[in-house]
């Protein structure tokens, strides 16, 4: 058994199909999607039609990421504001571009699942954690070595920290993908992996593609989102670049510099001139 796993694809349709293509070239069986397919990247249109079209030709597995329960919920809320800013622009920008169709397919997904066949051990996905989307399964979190101990299965497979790698614990292993649309680290390589299957387990494969980075580029051009969310979007090109993604960085900054000089901060209104300096502050050469 050979099963694709696709995580954190954030509106990279241009990875995407590198990846699947590489996925069948090597015939894998099935492809396991672990959630946030949108948001980041320009077009969110043109990845969701490429999963559609893998949900219609293939074997497939969704669940859902934190990016598409801020879509949900943004949805249920009119209360909350988005604004074209560096802040919420991106979202905006996603939300806009969305159909029903879209919101439906997210609502049905869980954030997590188990995957059993006959005669392969079970083992459990999820996006972040078993229990909620955005928590991150990397070794900072103080709850995970509770979480892998009172895992009912030898294996875990989660998205959401975009690095791809594979920890252990005792006779249990916590799997990481990567991110195929705002991979970290390998120079901005897209990734995903490819986990075979045997009676006695599962065994990770990491890939590494290099694609074509330069259409994404132009992309956050052409659609305007570069426009609706100014420094956001800058600092996804230079993790696409270069495999860097400050964007968690830069926002704390961003807020920090806010309050300093205006006494509070509530997310998302936060000047550009704050970003602008927290920009400048991480990549020095733009
Ligand atoms: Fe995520």
């Amino acid at each position: 058994m050979k099963l694709a796993v696709i995580g954190d694809i954030h509106s990279n349709h241009i990875a995407l199909e590198a990846c699947i293509s590489h996925a069948l070239k090597r015939k894998v069986d099935e492809f396991l999607f672990l959630g946030d397919y949108i948001s980041d990247c320009p077009y969110p249109q043109k990845t969701m039609e490429i999963i559609y079209e893998m949900d219609q030709k293939y074997r497939c597995t969704f669940i859902r990421g934190n990016r598409e329960d801020y879509m949900l919920n943004h949805r249920k809320d009119s209360q909350e504001k988005w604004t074209y800013s560096s802040a919420s622009g991106n979202l905006r920008y996603t939300y806009e571009n969305l159909t029903k169709r879209d919101f439906d397919f997210f609502e049905k997904m869980d954030i997590q699942g188990i995957y059993e066949r006959e005669g392969y051990p079970s083992f459990r996905y999820c996006h972040g954690s078993l229990t909620k989307s955005n928590e991150l399964l990397t070794s900072q979190n103080k709850n995970l070595e509770n979480i892998m101990d009172s895992l009912d299965v030898d294996l875990l497979v989660s998205g959401h920290t975009h690095i791809q790698k594979s920890m252990e614990f005792g006779s249990k292993r916590l799997v990481h993908p990567g991110s195929v649309g705002i991979p970290w680290y390998h120079d901005g390589k897209t990734q995903y992996m490819i986990l075979h299957g045997t009676e006695y387990g599962w065994e990770e494969e990491f890939f590494q593609l290099s694609y074509d980075v330069d259409t994404v580029k132009e992309e956050f051009r052409t659609s305007g989102i570069i426009e609706k969310a100014l420094y956001w979007s800058k600092l996804n090109i230079h993790a696409l670049e270069t495999g860097d993604d400050y964007t968690s960085h830069c926002l704390l900054l961003a807020m920090e510099l806010c309050k300093e000089a205006e006494g509070e901060v509530i997310w998302p209104d936060i000047p550009e001139k704050y970003w602008k300096e927290a920009f400048h502050n991480f990549v020095k050469d733009s």
